[in-house]
């Protein structure tokens, strides 16, 4: 186990590039595998989690050369990916895992899927339910990995996600594109949509209506293209919200991603009184829109969060539930159930570190109510190996009065390797 310690700050103050964005990442792997030729994938994120899905489709036949962030993959088509010669591990990544079973479930091949034992414990019935009402075949038909996925003739089918989730939606996108038929897709509340983009970027046929995905069989092959992956807005809140918070910090986040069903964070905290301003940059290549964010210290007030903006700021909970210890008064946040399913319960996990230090929180099965501000205390806390509670409760470090020390944080190179290092470049 690894653990941080954190020292009180007294400012933050410069430029911070932020890495490439995770999901996007993804996407632009599996897609450029499935692709026929070459995909070049530029700002490519070499964190864990996305190296994970190379060596998943690695073992699954597909060339691929990694040279710093610079990724060169040779497609195989549609129907090119091969048996691997063993179990594939997502290791501490869902959304390697879910996207691929809906790809694995539509092959000619069977194989074991499996991951960490976080992982291990993370539901995996959102899209075995779906897959299998479309003949999709699984021999230990759990719940829970590993599962076993035996490759099966697909036909579409309309399905309502019961809650928004673009794992779940891509997955079944991705199964789609193999079934018979029309395979509909209904989201309760948007989730984030890159594969939406990447796919029309890739030329694959997907109607889209504000709340229905439509894709039907693809009949031929598309090609590889060229892929450019803004900075992770999920990485760049944390700086968000550190600069908010710590007193004398004024800092630019560079080519940060801005997609608007990813910014809600972004939304919220300029609600609470964030000094934020966004300078749009460019549209990138693959319909990806990027900015240069720039922050200063700001006093914030608490708000209730909308329920309607949960999937578009999901990853950023942590770091909101942050924000608001240093808010003036009460922030609510509600309708985020989804929080206790993710590498951690973070609603727990959160509640539990920002309690021991000093935050006045109260814990609720769907949300927290928090008051503040409150002077935070240095304690020893615990991440319980999830990257983003590990990260935001860093970031809580920097205003609390002593030093902080972070339990078992090694999992913050899933998402975000150079992360301490950036933290400690712009300490004053
Ligand atoms: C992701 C979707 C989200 C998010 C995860 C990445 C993706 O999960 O929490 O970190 O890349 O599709 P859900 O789709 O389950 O909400």
């Amino acid at each position: 186990m690894k653990n941080m310690q954190i020292f009180h700050c007294r400012g933050l103050n410069g430029d911070i590039v932020i890495p490439g964005d995770k999901s996007i990442s993804h996407r632009s792997v599996i897609l450029g595998s499935l692709a026929i030729g070459t995909t070049k994938i530029s700002n490519f994120l070499n964190s864990d989690d996305c190296l994970t899905t190379i060596e998943i489709f690695k073992a699954l036949g597909v060339r691929i050369e990694q040279k710093k962030n610079q990724i060169k993959i040779y497609g195989v088509g549609l129907h090119g990916l091969k048996k691997p010669p063993k179990i594939l591990n997502a290791k501490n990544s869902g959304t390697t895992a879910r996207i691929l079973m809906g790809l694995l479930a539509s092959q000619s091949f069977s194989c074991t899927l499996t991951g960490d034992h976080t992982l291990k414990r993370r539901p995996m019935d959102r899209v075995v339910i779906p897959l299998t009402q479309m003949g999709a075949a699984f021999k230990n038909k759990e719940n829970h990995l590993p599962i076993t996925i035996i490759g099966n003739n697909l036909t579409g089918i309309k399905y309502r996600l019961p809650i928004a989730s673009a794992q779940v939606k891509t997955a079944l996108l991705i199964a789609g594109m193999y079934a018979q038929g029309e395979t509909r897709i209904y989201e309760p509340e948007p989730s984030r949509d890159h594969s939406e983009r990447m796919f029309q970027y890739f030329g694959i046929p997907l109607k889209s209506s504000k709340k229905m995905l439509t894709i039907t069989k693809l009949k031929q092959n598309f090609r590889g293209k060229s892929i450019y992956v803004p900075g992770d807005f999920s990485s760049a809140a944390f700086f968000l919200v550190a600069a908010l918070i710590v007193p004398n910090s004024h800092i630019r986040l560079k080519n940060v991603g801005i997609n608007p069903t990813r910014i809600a964070l972004l939304e919220v905290l300029k609600k609470m009184g964030g000094n934020i301003n966004v300078f749009f940059h460019k549209y990138f290549l693959n319909n990806e829109p990027m900015a240069d964010i720039e922050i200063k210290s700001s006093e914030l007030k608490g708000l209730q969060v909308s329920n309607k903006v949960v999937p578009r700021m999901i990853d950023e909970f942590p770091i909101l539930a942050v924000a608001a210890t240093q808010a003036h008064g009460r922030t609510v946040i509600k309708g985020a159930q989804e929080l206790a399913v993710k590498e951690s319960n973070r609603l727990k996990t959160m509640f539990e570190g920002l309690k021991r230090m000093g935050a006045k929180i109260i814990l609720k099965s769907d949300g927290w109510i928090i008051d503040g501000p409150s002077t935070l205390k240095g304690q020893k806390v615990f991440a319980y190996g999830d990257h983003r509670v590990a990260m935001s409760l860093a970031i809580a470090g920097l205003v609390a009065s002593n030093n902080t020390i972070i339990c078992d944080t090694q999992n913050i190179d899933t998402s975000f390797p150079n992360f301490f290092k950036i933290l400690s470049d712009i300490q004053k």
